[in-house]
């Protein structure tokens, strides 16, 4: 595979940019990322030429796939070229928040911000300003966007910043424990428990291999902070309108949250965040409550009129059942490679999420330090280029989920299948 046109862009962008990226994971891989000219369909061309069948969509965002159909594209030209934004209210604002209030039955108000990592930003300082308390709950393996709060590593008896340029102090109001261990928090509540603001938590892990909650547990974090008077936050940038559809991750599990983020879909691709919840919580945002919140791009029209369509759309084209159906072909192809190849490794995933993690004790990873251990090298180093070197782009290292979207085909996946097998 020819590779002379992305490897000068990437020798270019080492002279201007940190690590010649604008977002560490891009660099993860070796000896460089490859340059994208342009997507089509389930697809995407690099700038040498070479078409691959792209599973990392965006990292999320792009649940129609890269040819959007005709009414989103509409809609988003023609707002961008009624002049991009204003700085004050637009209808179609209010248009897409009453969608997901419509949609998502925990949602009663929302807030739209600029990226997932504002919204886990913005949500945290509101548990905090709501309850009146400093201590945030996460887990370990979580991810919750670039922020102070929750670049923290350690447990729950030492927190540290997991990022150079973080004060200790900040950590300190951090308590991280393993995902799925119920006594870890439970310990947590009974040590700090009137100084938790919040427990913080994708519904499943989807930047840690992609690990599944085990049955009760968010049932049990419900009770043990409505027990304590903490609120309970998923962080539903992922899997918010990918899994469980438009009702979201939290009515696939029945679990009602106090606050809600998202990001990712619900702006169709372009850059978006947002903190949705009872109305009572969210009201305390500025300039309703005293909870500051602010942001020049927030609500950008583009952004609204691309996410209101997108989803839209998927409402009324069976998308996900179309995304749904590909993702059980991929998983179950996969189950039977995997069995077949490399029995230690699990395939995990749900809806349009999917992922083979390289664990070596055979059973499926429980949290993020179960897929820490897996050979993170291996799928990095030697899976990945094998997969390239065959047309398929997954996402750039062990850790980061892979989509399926719509303009994605029966053939896309049957040419995937066939690549792992060569590569397992
Ligand atoms: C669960 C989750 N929360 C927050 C974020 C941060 O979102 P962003 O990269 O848009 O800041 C991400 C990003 O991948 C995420 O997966």
């Amino acid at each position: 595979m020819n590779d002379d046109n992305s490897r000068a862009l990437y020798d270019r962008a080492l002279s201007v940019m940190p690590g010649g990226v604008n977002s560490a994971v891009r660099a993860a891989i070796e000896p460089y990322p490859f340059f994208v000219q342009k997507g089509d369909g389930g697809h995407v061309i690099d700038v040498d030429g070479n078409r691959y069948i792209d599973w990392v969509m965006g990292l999320g965002p792009l649940l129609l796939g890269h040819d959007l159909p005709d009414p989103v594209q509409a809609s988003i030209q023609q707002k961008a070229s009624e002049g991009p934004m204003y700085g004050t209210p637009t209808e179609i604002e209010v248009d897409l928040a009453e969608f997901v209030v419509r949609h998502v039955p925990s949602v009663e108000k929302i807030r739209f911000v600029n990226s997932g990592t504002e919204a886990t930003v913005s949500a945290i300082r509101l548990a905090r300003g709501y309850t009146g308390r400093n201590k945030i709950l996460i887990n370990q393996g979580g991810y919750h966007g670039a922020q102070e709060s929750t670049l923290v590593e350690g447990d729950a008896e030492n927190p540290r910043p997991s990022s150079a340029g973080i004060p200790q102090s900040f950590s300190e109001h951090t308590i991280p424990v393993a995902f799925n261990d119920e006594d870890a928090v439970r310990e947590a509540f009974e040590e700090h428990g009137d100084d938790i603001a919040a427990v913080l938590t994708e519904p499943i892990l989807a930047n840690y291999g992609i690990v599944h909650p085990e049955d009760g547990y968010h049932e049990f974090l419900r009770e043990i902070t409505d027990e304590h008077g903490s609120l309970l936050i998923f962080d539903e940038v992922i899997t918010g309108f990918r899994v469980g559809g438009l009702g979201c991750a939290q009515t696939e599990f029945g679990v009602t949250p106090d606050l809600t983020t998202f990001g990712k879909i619900i702006g169709g691709g372009f850059p978006v965040g947002a903190i949705g919840g009872r109305a009572e919580i969210v009201e305390q945002f500025a300039p309703s409550g005293p909870v500051f919140q602010a942001g020049t791009f927030s609500g950008h029209p583009v952004t609204m009129a691309a996410g209101l369509e997108t989803l839209q759309f998927a409402a009324e084209h069976n998308v996900y059942d179309h995304v749904d159906e590909l993702g059980d072909r991929l998983r179950d192809g996969l189950s039977e490679i995997v069995a077949d190849q490399a029995p230690e490794y699990t395939v995990a995933g749900t809806a349009s999420m999917y992922k083979v993690i390289f664990t070596r004790d055979g059973k499926a990873p429980k949290n993020g330090a179960d897929v820490k251990n897996a050979e993170t090298d291996r799928w990095r180093r030697v899976f990945w280029g094998q997969m390239k070197e065959q047309g398929i782009f997954l996402s750039q290292n062990q850790f980061e989920c892979q989509f399926v979207s719509d303009d994605h085909t029966d053939e896309d996946v049957d040419r995937t299948l066939e690549a792992y097998k060569e590569a397992l």
